[in-house]
């Protein structure tokens, strides 16, 4: 990786947040469909996107914890989704989110784009493993991962409570080991 704040994959450049990104971040996180699955409600005020900005622009991206990448085409600038990594406190796996505006959803961006990271960490950053997890009933979500190379490791039943019902959890993991290399065309 260029740095471990700032990376391109073949159409797309995943880099640090910055508060101009904030409009655009309240934009697509208020859509019902958007947050259906996440742990957030719609809509997002522009002066909550604002602190969120605000809080990803100042991140760490190699401490433990989140740090949320920013993602936008090579081509035309303007944020149309977010990869969040968080690292364990020894550093040696992480996890990852996503969420990508509908617009820009069904192209292949999300998948280009986690697909980037994953590499970036295993191949790169030599982490042991990557891990995510979604809503059972996140099949877009699901299938994203799997096209990536994860496998799906346990479900675990009515284990989150998301927006007044118990959800099903279902994790995936991916480990370095069984990594294959570049996905995207790079
Ligand atoms: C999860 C999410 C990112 C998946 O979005 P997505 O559009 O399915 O994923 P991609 O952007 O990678 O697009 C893949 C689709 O584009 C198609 N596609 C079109 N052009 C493509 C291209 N050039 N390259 C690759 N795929 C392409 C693929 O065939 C695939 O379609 P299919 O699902 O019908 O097979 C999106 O649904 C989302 O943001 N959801 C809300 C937030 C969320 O739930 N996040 C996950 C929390 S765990």
């Amino acid at each position: 990786m260029e740095s471990a704040e700032s990376t391109e994959s073949a159409r797309l450049l995943l880099r640090r947040f910055s508060p101009a990104d904030a409009p655009a971040l309240a934009a697509y996180r208020s859509d019902p469909e958007v947050s259906r699955y996440q742990s957030w409600e719609s809509p997002v005020p522009l002066a909550e996107a604002e602190r969120l900005a605000a809080m990803f622009a100042a991140g760490d991206p190699r401490g433990p914890g989140w740090f949320q990448y920013a993602v936008e085409r090579r081509d035309v600038p303007g944020l149309i989704g977010d990869v969040g990594v968080c690292r364990s406190e020894d550093g040696r796996q992480a996890e990852l989110g996503f969420t990508f505006a509908p617009e820009f959803q069904g192209r292949g961006y999300a998948t280009e784009a986690v697909a980037r990271t994953v590499e970036f960490l295993l191949a790169e950053e030599q982490l042991h493993r990557v891990s995510a997890g979604c809503d059972a009933r996140n099949v877009r979500s699901a299938k994203l991962l799997e096209r990536v190379g994860f496998r799906r490791e346990g479900h675990l039943v009515q284990s989150m409570w998301i927006k007044g019902e118990w959800t099903d959890d279902v994790l995936f993991g991916l480990l370095a080991s069984e990594y294959g290399g570049t996905r995207d065309g790079r």
